[in-house]
């Protein structure tokens, strides 16, 4: 079942929410040629301690998986989520995915998006922008009654329209004290009417994961980074909701 959220609860992960998108917007500033992901990830871990958040990335350690290294996940190109921030140099024409969740007062808010390094090919700003599209259909399902696959469908209809492919292996997830929450889980594709239904007070990350290639997935060699199997581009844009008598309200989007 999930854990259903008073509206002083949701008021606290919009406050996480707000230093979430902080860092990501910074994140896109800072995406330009000659960057490292390691300065990005440097620049987000100075926030968290000026600030006092906890980061849920940091030694995460889920099942088989060595402790996470870092406060944000960093993915570039064919790298969809998971990616380890370092030494690698961004060059124009990169797409970015910076993935981040913060931690204030217990509650946690979680968001991703895709940035552009420079000039990038038509191919991939028509991907980024897509899979913002789809971002905002799933939200757009998101409301009391519903359930969970009206919003995978309107995320899978609109990335398959275009061409692209929905990754389907990872999924969207209950978040509140915890980042993953047990009893939702939020995939970006589905059928209508089928899933969980959607309650006044569940909050959530919805988060499309799409390749502009086809879905298959493998995980490199560091046992974190997962890429497109075919190495096309893939992008990631994800919000933290809160279900409300009028719909979704969106906690990480600065408001
Ligand atoms: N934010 C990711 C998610 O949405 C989780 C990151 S995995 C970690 O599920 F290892 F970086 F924590
Ligand atoms: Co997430």
């Amino acid at each position: 079942m999930a854990d259903l959220k008073s509206r002083a609860d949701i008021e606290k992960m919009r406050t996480a929410g707000r230093i979430v998108r902080k860092i990501l917007d910074r994140m896109g500033e800072m995406c330009v040629p000659g960057a490292t992901t390691g300065e990005l990830e440097d620049e987000a871990s100075t926030y968290f301690l000026k600030v006092n958040g906890g980061s849920p990335f940091l030694g995460y350690a889920p099942g088989e998986h060595k402790p996470y290294p870092a406060y944000t996940c960093i993915s570039v190109n064919e790298e969809i989520v998971h990616g380890i921030p370092g030494r690698r140099v961004l060059k124009e024409g990169d797409i970015v995915s910076v993935d981040c969740a913060v931690e204030m007062d217990g509650w946690i808010a979680d968001s991703a998006w895709t940035f552009p390094v420079g000039k990038i090919s038509e191919k991939a700003q028509k991907l980024l922008q897509v899979t913002e599209e789809c971002l905002y259909k799933g939200i757009a399902q998101a409301r009391p009654g519903n359930r969970t696959g009206d919003m995978g469908l309107a995320v899978q209809r609109h990335a398959e329209r275009n061409g692209f492919s929905v990754i389907r292996e990872l999924v969207g997830h209950g978040v509140g004290r915890t980042m993953h929450e047990d009893g939702l889980q939020i995939p970006n594709f589905g059928w209508r009417n089928k899933g969980t239904v959607l309650q006044c007070g569940m909050t959530f990350a919805i988060e499309p994961m799409i390749s502009a290639g086809r879905k298959d997935i493998i995980t490199l060699a560091d046992g974190w980074t997962i890429t497109t199997q075919d190495r096309s581009l893939a992008a990631h844009f994800e919000h933290t909701v809160a279900i409300t008598t009028d719909g979704a309200l969106i906690l990480t989007n600065g408001e």
